[in-house]
């Protein structure tokens, strides 16, 4: 058996582990108040991620091989270098050329400085608005223009209303064989009371957001195989795949 089908096998099994599966829920579940996700920075800059889904982000890269990255919810800047520092990466070993294209309704300005003045700022450009704002989706809309392979991320506001609105503007632009990453899916998954004062919970969220999206887009399809794999990812039912 060829080793990518051992791995496609142990995936498969994994996702279907349950004690596996529900010791990940736990960790996640408990990690959670103590904000293990803030612990983490990529080439000096602070990160909210978990680990896993970083790896995961840089299979998706070296499959897609991007021109544009487009992220909404910048905060320090950590997933925007983490991009990217991959695609100069990607440049590396291919020659491929990319961009992140960064959008935050609110680019605290020492966050600013330090993502201008870091050296993979040279792949970078950053809007300061809503994400949902029709000015800022038009603003990005134009940076699309001549791309060919768009990869989309989106972790801004939480809300079901939200992440929907930036599902009906921005997973369009995704190229097909591309993906829409919808991170904090989680929060569906976890008690109300660790959301806190959060105006996203337990049925409003980005996972609420993408069930109803995907009711009328079945060009994308949830990538259960990332899932299965990461079994830690606070983006179940999030790694969406342009398939049409
Ligand atoms: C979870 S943080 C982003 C973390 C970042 N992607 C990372 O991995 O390090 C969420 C960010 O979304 C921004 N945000 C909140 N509401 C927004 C909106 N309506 N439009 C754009 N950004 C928004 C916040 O200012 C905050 O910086």
């Amino acid at each position: 058996m060829s080793f990518e089908k051992e791995v496609k096998e142990r995936i498969d099994a994994n996702g279907q582990n349950e004690l596996l599966k529900s010791s990940a829920h736990e960790f996640i579940k408990t990690s959670l108040a103590p904000e293990y996700s803030y612990n983490f920075s990529w080439l000096g800059r602070p990160i909210i991620q978990y680990p896993q889904d970083m790896i995961a982000m840089q299979e998706l890269i070296w499959e897609v091989k991007p021109d544009l990255i487009i992220e909404t919810g910048i905060a320090h800047g950590g997933s925007l270098i983490f991009s990217a520092s991959m695609l100069e990466l990607l440049y590396s070993c291919t020659g491929s050329e990319g961009e992140v294209l960064g959008i935050d309704i609110d680019i605290r300005s020492h966050n600013r400085k330090a993502i201008e003045e870091h050296p993979m700022y040279k792949r970078i450009n950053l809007i300061q608005g809503s994400s949902i704002d029709p000015e800022i989706v038009a603003q990005v809309v134009e940076k699309i223009k001549g791309k060919k392979r768009v990869l989309v991320c989106l972790d801004s506001n939480h809300t079901h209303e939200h992440v929907l609105a930036e599902l009906k503007a921005y997973a369009p632009l995704t190229s097909i064989g591309s993906y829409c990453v919808v991170f904090d899916t989680i929060v569906d998954d976890m008690p109300k009371e660790l959301s806190r004062d959060r105006p996203w919970g337990p049925g409003d969220n980005p996972k609420t957001a993408v069930w109803e999206y995907l009711k009328t887009h079945p060009e994308f399809k949830i990538d259960k195989s990332i899932q299965n794999k990461l079994l830690i990812t606070v983006a179940p039912d999030g790694y969406l795949k342009r398939i049409k």
